[in-house]
């Protein structure tokens, strides 16, 4: 998702902002951009470029902006124009610039209307209207002479009043070169103040210059200005920058994703949560006491991740768990219960469409808990309790070591809340099996050199399609695994219950349809089996990924046998992660920044 970057001080703009947007790369975007104004010459310098941003290092290389001033920055992620130079923010509209990450929903009316007063615009964004409308509020004061910094404050909230829908915004303005005006509503803003000056950024590490950061809250507005003094506390409650090295090393790793997906096994512990055979969550006494019901909320690897963790609750917990897409949670309205435990579930912890699903929740009084791998997040901030993840900083878009943390905190909360009802050895064999699952992910990247070779065979193959199929949580893993394909190798690739097959997609069946096919000892063998026969009495391809070996595979990975099906899983789990890997590979395609895609979605 897009990232803003803004600063108020003396030193250089262009390469503090550069820098800025640099740590904020991994979020995904398509253009980029920076404006500076200095007081000692207040006139707005514009560099803008689509692509990366070397594109906008390379334009503004003869560019500098010393003494005191301000600067703003953005990476942009296209929600209403094509990516493009024009498109790309800040926007400028007379002697105004502004950056913005969100949607300003009711931007057509207000355009239109803008339009009507003469405005002409250059950008087909929603955001350009920003520094529009704020020009016009400024207009309409009929000032005699330069506005006066209450007066242009003034101007900006009655601009923002006017906005409905989601917004980071930035804005600075010729009159006020040491000023920057910002509003925050749903999208991340952060605001830190170190010896250097104040800065502004989407995200933590982006501020690697400050040690105190406030995390704004929605309806935030205000100035901020170099020559009037202020404390954090004035805006919320401080907390640490907490820095992750952003500018990831590789390690001797070809790709962010490759490491991280071998990093699994090191960085995904128990964390201590199980002691004298007994799970111990860090929740509030009684969090998880006399629950009717679960519902689970989140989107892409994390709604999957949602599901396996249905899977284990029901069968663990004896607890009804309702898994659904955050987007459509929030707007389906679904049916609560009384003592009803919501959890959101996501890496970020700014998706927009889990955040909000997760405001929705809580204002039906439902008590909710955010399982989460970014400390310090909205997310972590707006639910009534967090378990971290703790799998590290995931920079590679596509997530890998996330999803198999998050799958593992569910794991452990089944065991919490069954452990009235589990016997001690179900539970001393549930913890076994955790055991086994974490030392079955290091397993399985001894199979990397076999799914580099029949990778490259299988593209060779160029079926039309890939249809992946499991049962039980090989079913979420089969919908994860084609995800994965779909994000990495931008091919077609559906996950589906393998026994929904025959109810209408084994029409496709044919010589160039790939089935990968998820064959666990441990967990409906046979039935599996028979769905694999199915396919492959129609000259359906199948691409084998079991510790049997499966006679008439065209393809197989065969892994290693485990006494219980959840280290099968992160097993396969792994096997599937590295799979859409070398496809991706193989096609010479960008594995840590696939197209069209943001880290962190905080567009609705
Ligand atoms: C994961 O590979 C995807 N990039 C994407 O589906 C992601 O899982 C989804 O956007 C949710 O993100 P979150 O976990 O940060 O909320
Ligand atoms: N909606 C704005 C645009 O399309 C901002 C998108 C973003 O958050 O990057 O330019």
């Amino acid at each position: 998702m897009c990232g803003i970057v803004g600063y108020i001080g003396k030193q250089e703009k262009r390469a503090l902002l550069i820098a800025g947007l640099k740590e904020l790369e991994y979020r995904g975007y398509d253009s980029a951009g920076l404006a500076t104004l200095e007081k000692k010459c207040p006139v707005l310098e514009i560099y803008k470029t689509d692509g990366k941003i070397n594109a906008l290092e390379n334009l503004t290389q003869d560019f500098t902006s010393k003494g005191e001033g301000v600067g703003i920055a953005h990476t942009r992620w296209a929600t209403h124009g094509k990516p493009s130079a024009t498109n790309a923010h800040p926007h400028v509209y007379a002697g105004s610039a502004i950056v913005h990450n969100g949607i300003i929903e009711n931007y057509a009316t207000l355009k239109e209307k803008l339009q009507k007063k003469g405005h002409v615009f250059s950008s087909q964004t929603d955001s350009e209207i920003i520094a529009h409308l704020f020009e016009a509020q400024l207009q309409a004061q009929n000032l005699q002479s330069a506005p006066t910094k209450e007066q242009a404050l003034q101007a900006f909230q009655k601009t923002i009043a006017q906005l409905e829908g989601a917004y980071a915004i930035l804005l600075i303005n010729t009159h006020f070169p040491t000023c920057i005006f910002y509003a925050k509503e749903r999208s991340p803003l952060l605001i830190a103040l170190a010896k250097q000056g104040i800065f502004f950024a989407s995200a933590p590490s982006a501020l690697s210059q400050a040690s105190q950061m406030v995390r704004l809250e929605d309806g935030s507005i205000g100035v901020l200005d170099l020559h009037t003094p202020f404390k954090l506390e004035d805006l919320g409650t401080p907390s640490a920058v907490i820095q992750d090295s952003t500018q990831s090393d590789l390690e001797g790793f070809q790709t962010l994703m490759q490491k991280e997906i071998y990093e699994q096994y090191k960085v995904l512990t128990l964390l201590g949560r199980i002691k004298a055979q007994r799970v111990h969550l860090e929740l509030p006494k009684g969090f998880l006491e006399n629950l009717s019901c679960l519902s689970v909320v989140a989107c892409g690897s994390s709604y999957h991740a949602g599901l396996v963790g249905k899977y284990l609750i029901e069968d663990l917990a004896q607890l009804k768990v309702q898994v659904e897409l955050a987007s459509e949670y929030r707007y389906a309205h679904f049916a609560t219960q009384a003592k009803e435990l919501l959890i959101a579930i996501s890496q970020s912890g700014e998706s927009a469409d889990t955040l909000e699903a997760l405001k929705l929740a809580k204002s039906l009084g439902l008590n909710t808990l955010a399982i989460c791998n970014t400390q310090n997040s909205t997310m972590s901030a707006l639910a009534h309790a967090t378990l971290l993840t703790h799998a590290g900083l995931e920079r590679s878009v596509a997530s890998t070591k996330a999803v198999v943390s998050q799958i593992l905190t569910l794991w452990l909360l089944a065991l919490e809340l069954g452990h009235k009802r589990l016997s001690k050895q179900a539970l001393q064999e549930q913890i076994q099996a955790l055991h086994a699952s974490m030392q079955a992910i290091q397993d399985a990247l001894e199979l990397h050199p076999q799914i580099q070779i029949l990778s490259a065979q299988i593209l060779k193959q160029n079926p039309k399609g890939y249809f992946f199929m499991g049962r039980g949580v090989f079913y979420p893993l089969a919908l994860e695994g084609a995800l994965k394909l779909k994000e990495l190798a931008y091919v077609h690739a559906q996950g589906y219950a393998s026994a929904e097959m025959k109810h209408g997609p084994i029409a496709l069946a044919d010589c160039s349809l790939l089935s990968i096919a998820l064959l666990p000892q441990n967990l409906l063998f046979s039935k599996n089996l028979s769905n694999v026969e199915e396919l492959r009495a129609r000259d359906g391809l199948i691409f084998a990924i079991s510790p049997t070996p499966i006679d008439n595979a065209t393809f197989q990975i065969q892994t290693k046998p485990y006494p219980h099906y959840m280290p099968e899983f992160f097993s396969m789990l792994v096997v599937l992660q590295l799979f859409a890997l070398e496809m991706a590979q193989l096609k010479g395609l960008d594995v840590d920044k696939p197209r069209n895609l943001a880290k962190s979605v905080t567009v609705e």
